[in-house]
């Protein structure tokens, strides 16, 4: 194992293209956060580096959208998504931008350094051209039909409904979606990296290297991504925005958004440096950063020197990007660091159905932040606490509801409450002195660091929900210290007793301040004012913090309850997108939908072999540890039946018990995750992807015959 001097953490660069919303949160930029100011705490040296990613097609396609420039929609979401970060708390060291001039300098001798290496390839290719406008197009530009599962509004680079990556030569009836024409095929120069000629390099630095400690979501994805064939990979588009290619004979051309973005992670990082040795700020964040000073030159220590230790945090769709392509652009440039680890999330869904900022499913950071003021940790506790960190999961506002008001309030925030009214009562602010330790105080003591090494051992392997399990277990136990040794009834019989309880007590929310800080920096700020205490008097190896005689703060509630009415409200909101969605005036309507090609065919005995009945759904819910399946009792007259079907991203469980639909009953049945399923419920493909029920037009007997 190499001994590492110091670590640089880094978070996806998020799209300059719209608002973020709390799935980019969970996914990457919480959980960097902890995991950075956890290391700060620990006074290792440390830099959390992300900035807006204001290239690719994302950002023009955008603006025509707004009916806008690109510049604009950058400037403008780069300072929503900037003061949206801060005012979250994620402390980064530097929220840089790839539109800055030290980026694009970055992106383009990086560029040129493999260049004149040699080491990409030129290729000519044909590609789809927009004669109307007299442009090439890049893959978003292009709509057409999904040669996989046939859906109409899959883009050239992939089909948003079957999830498969698409190159636009493979869309059927392919059009522009410029001028919404027909496009030709014309001739274009490409730079090519052979990813392929770095698979051997790729088996025994990813596959053999970091088996045991990647997690295996990321190591998988990669594995099946290596397994499956490495083939070369374009680095250059023809658009005209982003880093222009910095070679003769290149007009027109920019760098692949995916070759300049993770640049961006280097580019930040002398951006950093640089602001630091001129002392002018501006997207450094000095009063964050435990780096206090520094000459431009020191981004080489970070980014050349072995002894750094890269961490990617990601959510899952950007693996491939930062386990295999720009490792292997860092591998080909020769004198770079290597990622030594990708902790990735998978997504965060919203009350069972897909996150989606085009679709309005979903929570934006700034309209969180309008309802819910001064609750930001609130936030932070629930997304760690739910974290998909192994597998998809679910926000759902009452789950949030209950986590603040039986968690946050009732085991953390009651705990200290307790501790501070006591203490101001009995002994007028100031900590009383322990006398007399007993077992149950050891118990206590014990109890506390045992989730203190495992806060600190999960958060290094990024079990960062399991840390903040642990940082609640020390409110637990001081909670049940409290009533075991109830020092609100000893107080008139053994004052001695009171006194060491109290003692102890203060010790554990000294200790809670002081841990608290990577997941909730607020309360930790306010704890810390609680107690008249700072961070810096903290001393990690013991237990006692506050000797005899040192005087409290004032009491302050750390959090307060969320009442049912703002949490109503919050379902409303998107109980009234649901029926937008469903209406389709917010579903971002596939422009040119067509219907699916007609299948061969059939004579009207093999029709008639099916036997389609009406049925009614009795009850639905969930299967567990299946998001996409809810398991459903339908009465089919003659009998009721158990049928597993895949609609639980489409359907809420319990708006189904009622409703009518048609069943395909003689299906062969089939075990789904142990439950036998005796038939299939018919379903419509809507043209954005969802799904629609077949429900006869009027009310019709259970058990009648669809013919
Ligand atoms: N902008 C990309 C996304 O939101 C992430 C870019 S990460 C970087 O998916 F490494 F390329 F910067
Ligand atoms: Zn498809």
């Amino acid at each position: 194992m190499t001994q590492f001097k110091r670590t640089l953490v880094t978070a996806a660069l998020p799209y300059a293209n719209g608002p973020k919303h709390i799935g980019h949160l969970a996914g990457a930029y919480i959980p960097a956060d902890i995991y950075t100011r956890y290391l700060r705490s620990c006074g290792e040296e440390v830099m959390y580096v992300c900035g807006s990613d204001e290239h690719g097609t994302a950002i023009p396609i955008q603006a025509q959208k707004e009916n806008t420039c690109a510049k604009d929609i950058i400037d403008r979401y780069h300072n929503l998504l900037k003061s949206n970060f801060e005012k979250l708390g994620i402390a980064f060291d530097i929220y840089h931008r790839t539109s800055d001039s030290i980026h694009h300098e970055t992106a383009q001798e990086f560029f040129l350094k493999l260049y004149h290496q040699g080491l990409f390839t030129e290729e000519e290719s044909e590609q789809y051209f927009d004669e109307e406008k007299q442009t090439f197009l890049a893959d978003r530009y292009i709509k057409g039909t999904c040669p996989n599962c046939g859906f109409d509004g899959a883009y050239g680079d992939q089909c948003e409904k079957c999830g498969k990556s698409l190159s636009p030569n493979e869309l059927i009836n392919p059009i522009s979606t410029l001028s919404l024409k027909t496009p030709v095929l014309r001739t274009t120069k490409h730079w090519y990296l052979p990813l392929q000629n770095y698979e051997p390099w790729l088996k025994e630095w990813l596959l053999e290297g970091h088996k045991e400690d990647w997690k295996p979501n990321t190591y998988g994805q990669s594995k099946s991504w290596i397994e499956g064939g490495l083939s070369p990979r374009a680095m250059t588009r023809d658009l005209d925005w982003g880093v222009k290619v910095p070679i003769n004979g290149a007009d027109g051309k920019v760098l692949y958004v995916w070759f300049d973005a993770p640049i961006g992670y280097i580019s930040a990082t002398k951006a950093f440096f640089r602001e630091l040795e001129s002392g002018d700020f501006h997207y450094a964040y000095p009063q964050h950063s435990v780096i206090k000073s520094g000459s431009r030159a020191d981004w080489t220590k970070w980014w050349q020197d072995k002894e750094t230790r890269l961490i990617h945090f990601i959510g899952k769709d950007n693996i491939v990007f930062h386990c295999i392509i720009f490792p292997a652009m860092l591998h080909a440039a020769g004198d770079f660091v290597l990622p030594d680890n990708v902790p990735a999330n998978e997504f965060l869904n919203l009350e069972g159905d897909k996150m989606s900022t085009s679709r309005k499913w979903s929570v934006e950071m700034e309209d969180y932040f309008k309802s819910f003021e001064g609750k930001e940790d609130v936030m932070r506790y629930v997304l760690t606490a739910i974290a998909p960190e192994t597998k998809d999961s679910d926000f759902s506002w009452k789950d949030f509801q209950t986590r603040n008001n039986s968690e946050l309030v009732a085991i953390l925030g009651n705990f200290v409450n307790r501790v501070a009214v006591l203490t101001q009562k009995y002994y007028n602010g100031s900590v009383p002195a322990a006398v007399h330790t007993t077992d149950a105080d050891n118990e206590l003591m014990n109890e506390v660091q045992r989730c203190t090494l495992s806060i600190d051992e999960n958060i290094r392997s990024f079990k960062f929900r399991e840390a903040l399990f642990e940082l609640m277990n020390i409110a637990r136990a001081g909670n049940k210290y409290l009533a075991d040794n109830e020092p609100w009834k000893t107080i008139k019989t053994d004052e001695e007793r009171t006194a060491t309880v109290m003692h102890y007590a203060i010790q554990v929310c000294a200790q809670l301040a002081w841990w608290m800080e990577p997941f909730m920096p607020f309360t930790s700020a306010k704890l810390y004012q609680l107690l008249n205490f700072s961070a810096e008097k903290f001393e990690r190896t013991s237990f006692e913090q506050l000797s005899h005689g040192h005087v409290l703060g004032e009491p302050v509630h750390l959090f307060s309850n969320i009442e049912d009415a703002i949490i109503e409200e919050q379902i409303n909101k998107l109980n009234e997108t649901k029926i937008a969605i469903q209406a389709n005036k917010v579903e971002e309507k596939p422009d040119e939908w067509k219907a699916e090609e007609q299948k061969p065919s059939v004579s009207f005995d093999e029709f008639s072999k099916m036997d389609i009945r009406v049925g009614t759904i009795l009850s639905a819910e969930k299967v567990k540890k299946a998001d996409k399946l809810l398991k459903l009792e339908v009465d089919l007259g003659f009998e009721v039946r158990t049928v597993v079907s895949g609609i639980a991203l489409h359907f809420k469980p319990e708006d189904l018990p009622g409703k009518q639909v048609c069943v395909l009953a003689n299906l062969e049945p089939r075990m789904i995750k142990g439950i036998e399923s005796k038939g299939m419920i018919l379903m419509a493909d809507h043209s954005d992807g969802s799904l629609r029920m077949i429900s006869p037009a009027e009310l019709t007997a259970v058990g009648a015959s669809v013919k």
